[in-house]
């Protein structure tokens, strides 16, 4: 494209009037490139939040945020929940296109090869305090598979970064059962490899030596659209940390153990046990779900209606569409009431027609009725964070080796404006 077909924006500094270049995206959204503006102005660009920044071009994942559509490497949310299963979607989301059935099988084969642990890591759970946070010791656990598999850790050796993946994503479920089955005291339960993935992981959580274990095919359905929908989300908050951790060449586990303790975060990823504890809170004070709307919209208080509002998406979350529906059909099918349910539903009604609510565009994300499916399922409130990870491990994946391929490749480290103490010189203790 020569220069008169780049689309520039004039940017006047005193004297100075600089041309920046417009870019645009496969799907007609445009950006300033300012990769020249301090070599040219001096000047940098503050931007609290990076809520006007991109920080990145991406071909993962393309989400709109006022039209709600969200697509994995091209494909719709709703066809990849409909007709695929998550081990499929990990498979285009790392691979970049759909495998065919000879390369899926492959794949699952790959993966359940890789589901055990090695058995010297099963002593850090008796480190563990009973009570720890499933999240810490995830995020501990997958820190430290780079200290059992330091044969697979140079970020620039493709096979090597290749046996990361199979043993991350096949091992994830296996480090988050055994952190549950050290929580409630049970024996840990070992993978099986003539199960699913998503067979294998209810049976690691909730088999007990003393029976047998049925998998739910229900429960199984529900999970393996949940994992999907939570799979990727462009440059939200966890994926961005693993593409910074991974930019200083930090090996594949400890870039996703970073990424874990991001998504921790209730404004993240915690929001989904965050928001169920919101919801029992107000089933325990008597289903008052005005009482709680207001409290939200009170400037003076900090509190939040866990699951709604979203940087992005200023419509609907297309995520809460289908998890809402996912568990319409669960509850209705095994017959479960869940009084939160009802709550959930009320309180999304309220909000809907509030005005506070409507002129911020705040509306269910996709933490606001994936717990509810959860607890259906008999996870406990504090491992919904954690089957988050299990979901969004591929997309941070696809992420951390698209920042290594990419040709402009360089350490993520942004600029500041200083607004501390001017030079000072030090007063002797004895004077201070
Ligand atoms: C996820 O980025 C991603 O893609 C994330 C995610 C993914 O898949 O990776 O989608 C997953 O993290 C979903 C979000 C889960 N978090 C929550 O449900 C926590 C509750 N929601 C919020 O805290 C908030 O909405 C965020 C964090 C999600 C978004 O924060 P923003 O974009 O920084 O918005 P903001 O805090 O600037 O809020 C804008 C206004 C403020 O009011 P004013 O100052 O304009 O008067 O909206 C208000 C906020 O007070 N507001 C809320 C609210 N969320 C925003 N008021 C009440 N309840 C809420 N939930």
């Amino acid at each position: 494209m020569n220069q008169a077909d780049v689309d520039v924006a004039k940017l006047i500094v005193g004297d100075q009037e600089i041309e920046l270049p417009i870019i645009e995206g496969t799907e007609q959204e445009r950006s300033l490139d300012i990769g020249k503006l301090r070599a040219t102005t001096g000047l940098v660009t503050l931007d609290d939040g990076y809520v006007n920044t991109g920080s990145t071009r991406s071909a993962v994942t393309f989400l709109d945020g006022e039209r709600g559509v969200l697509r994995y490497r091209g494909y719709g949310i709703e066809e990849l929940a409909s007709q695929c299963d998550f081990v499929e979607v990990a498979y285009l989301l790392i691979h970049g296109e759909l495998p065919s059935s000879e390369e899926l099988q492959n794949f699952r084969m790959k993966l359940r090869r890789h589901t055990m642990l090695h058995e010297d890591m099963r002593l850090f759970y008796d480190g563990f305090p009973r009570d720890a946070h499933p999240m810490a010791i995830l995020s501990s656990v997958v820190g430290a598979l780079s200290t059992f598999y330091q044969d697979s850790l140079d970020p620039h050796d493709s096979g090597q970064v290749y046996e990361s993946i199979v043993r991350l994503v096949a091992k994830l479920p296996t480090i988050a059962a055994f952190a549950h089955k050290k929580s409630v005291g049970q024996p840990f339960v070992y993978p099986r490899n003539n199960l699913t993935y998503c067979e294998n992981f209810l049976r690691m959580m909730f088999s007990v030596p003393s029976e047998e274990y049925e998998c739910d095919p229900d429960f199984v359905e529900a999970l393996n659209l949940l994992l999907i929908v939570h799979a990727d989300h462009e440059q939200n908050c966890s994926t961005s940390t693993v593409r910074m951790v991974g930019s200083s060449n930090a090996n594949l586990f400890a870039s996703i153990a970073a990424g874990i303790s991001a998504l921790w975060g209730p404004l993240h990823g915690g929001a989904n046990e965050a928001c169920v504890a919101m919801l029992e809170q107000i089933r325990q004070d008597g289903g008052n779900v005005q009482k709680y709307v207001k409290m939200a919209k009170d400037k003076n208080s900090d509190y939040r209606l866990m699951g709604f509002g979203h940087r992005v998406y200023k419509n609907f979350d297309p995520r809460a569409t289908i998890i809402k529906a996912s568990c319409d059909k669960l509850l209705k099918k095994r017959g479960i009431n869940d009084p939160i349910f009802e709550i959930a539903q009320q309180l999304e009604e309220v909000a809907l027609n509030d005005e506070y609510f409507v002129e911020r565009k705040l509306y269910p994300n996709v933490d606001f009725y994936s717990g509810i499916i959860y607890r259906a399922i008999g996870i406990p409130v504090q491992m919904f964070t954690v089957l988050f990870a299990i979901g969004r491990l591929p997309g941070w994946i696809s992420h951390w080796r698209e920042m290594h391929a990419s040709a402009t490749k360089r350490i993520c480290r942004p600029r500041q404006v200083y607004t501390g103490d001017n030079q000072r010189a030090i007063t002797p203790i004895d004077q201070r």
